[in-house]
């Protein structure tokens, strides 16, 4: 027999016939942008471990999201720095809080863009744990109520989506039965469903403010070696009524997000995490690696895993290359 008889190269000849058998494709319909909302007036604060991402005061981050918008975005997922934090987070289910404020005013200028809210008590804790701390232990059941208040609390302030990041058990059917109390039965849910304890959410510590102030997160956020586990709580989240599903971090996770698209057979996000971005963004300025390619390859590689969605702090400067 002649060899070979089949050659791969005849359809990587040119860009027009790799573009026609192209198996993935990135596009600006798959993102969804994180800002960074912070007391004050005029308050513009780039983030030194996350360029070209901010610390925004609401009047600046109206401004920020008509640009998303005109980049064609749909979507932005929003985290707040309170004006105060206390031991069981007020601020966070507070119809005066930062968030609520935000959610306003960018619906009042840019109607059209998908406001998801990140429900999740460690920016607004003194503690910075993402549940309510009694004697140095994250208590479960009394933080769903707090996570509960908070999302009917985004919910009233017209947030379109709430995404429960904290890692309690039980938090998403607690927030469904609360939102739909409230009459908001039409409001989603995008579930972190499978997040795990990483060291990858450094910079989003500093961008936030909200690094634990004793411990860490173990006891709630998934362990990295863990993959069966993802299931069970990926499963969990949709039994409770989950409308997406999440895998958090991404590149690190692509086995994850891999299995989650062949289980269930709902839309799934990724998300490309504040330490993903960095990495990238510190070796482009080192000269090391050309960041705008890696930045693609990057996200294409998560879609190609299987992600439908992708939070990524890369969303603009991909939506202008899209
Ligand atoms: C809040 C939350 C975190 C991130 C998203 N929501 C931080 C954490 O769990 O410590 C991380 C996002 C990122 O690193 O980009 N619980």
């Amino acid at each position: 027999m002649f060899f070979p008889a089949y050659r791969p190269r005849r359809l990587r000849a040119n860009d027009q016939i790799r573009r026609l058998v192209r198996e993935t494709r990135l596009s600006v319909d798959d993102f969804i942008y994180p800002l960074f909302v912070c007391p004050g007036d005029g308050v513009r604060k780039e983030i030194a471990s996350m360029p070209g991402n901010y610390q925004l005061s609401i009047d600046m981050l109206v401004k920020e999201v008509e640009e998303v918008a005109a980049l064609g975005i749909p979507a932005i997922i929003l985290f707040g720095i309170p004006e105060h934090k206390d031991e069981m987070g007020r601020e966070a289910y507070d119809d005066q809080g930062i968030i609520q404020r935000a959610i306003r005013a960018i619906k009042e200028t840019s109607p059209a863009v998908q406001v998801i809210t990140d429900v999740c008590l460690c920016e607004y804790t003194s503690h910075g744990h993402c549940g309510v701390v009694k004697n140095g232990q994250i208590l479960n059941d009394p933080t769903l109520e707090l996570l509960a208040r908070e999302a009917v609390s985004h919910a009233r302030a017209g947030a379109d989506m709430v995404a429960p990041s904290d890692m309690m058990d039980g938090r998403v059917g607690s927030i469904r039965e609360a939102l739909d109390q409230a009459g908001f039965s039409e409001l989603p849910i995008m579930a972190y469903s499978v997040k795990y304890a990483s060291a990858f959410y450094g910079p989003f510590r500093d961008a936030a403010e909200s690094p634990p102030q004793f411990g860490d997160r173990q006891s709630y956020q998934m362990d990295p070696a863990n993959v069966r586990e993802a299931i069970r709580e990926a499963a969990l989240d949709i039994q409770e009524g989950a409308d997406l599903i999440m895998v958090k971090p991404a590149l690190p996770y692509l086995d994850i997000i891999r299995l989650l698209r062949e289980q269930f057979d709902y839309p799934l996000a990724a998300y490309n995490v504040s330490g993903e971005f960095a990495m990238v963004k510190a070796a482009a300025r080192l000269g090391w690696i050309d960041g705008t390619r890696v930045m693609l390859e990057s996200l294409l590689a998560i879609k190609r895993a299987g992600a439908d969605l992708i939070l990524t702090y890369f969303a603009k400067e991909a939506a202008k290359l899209l």
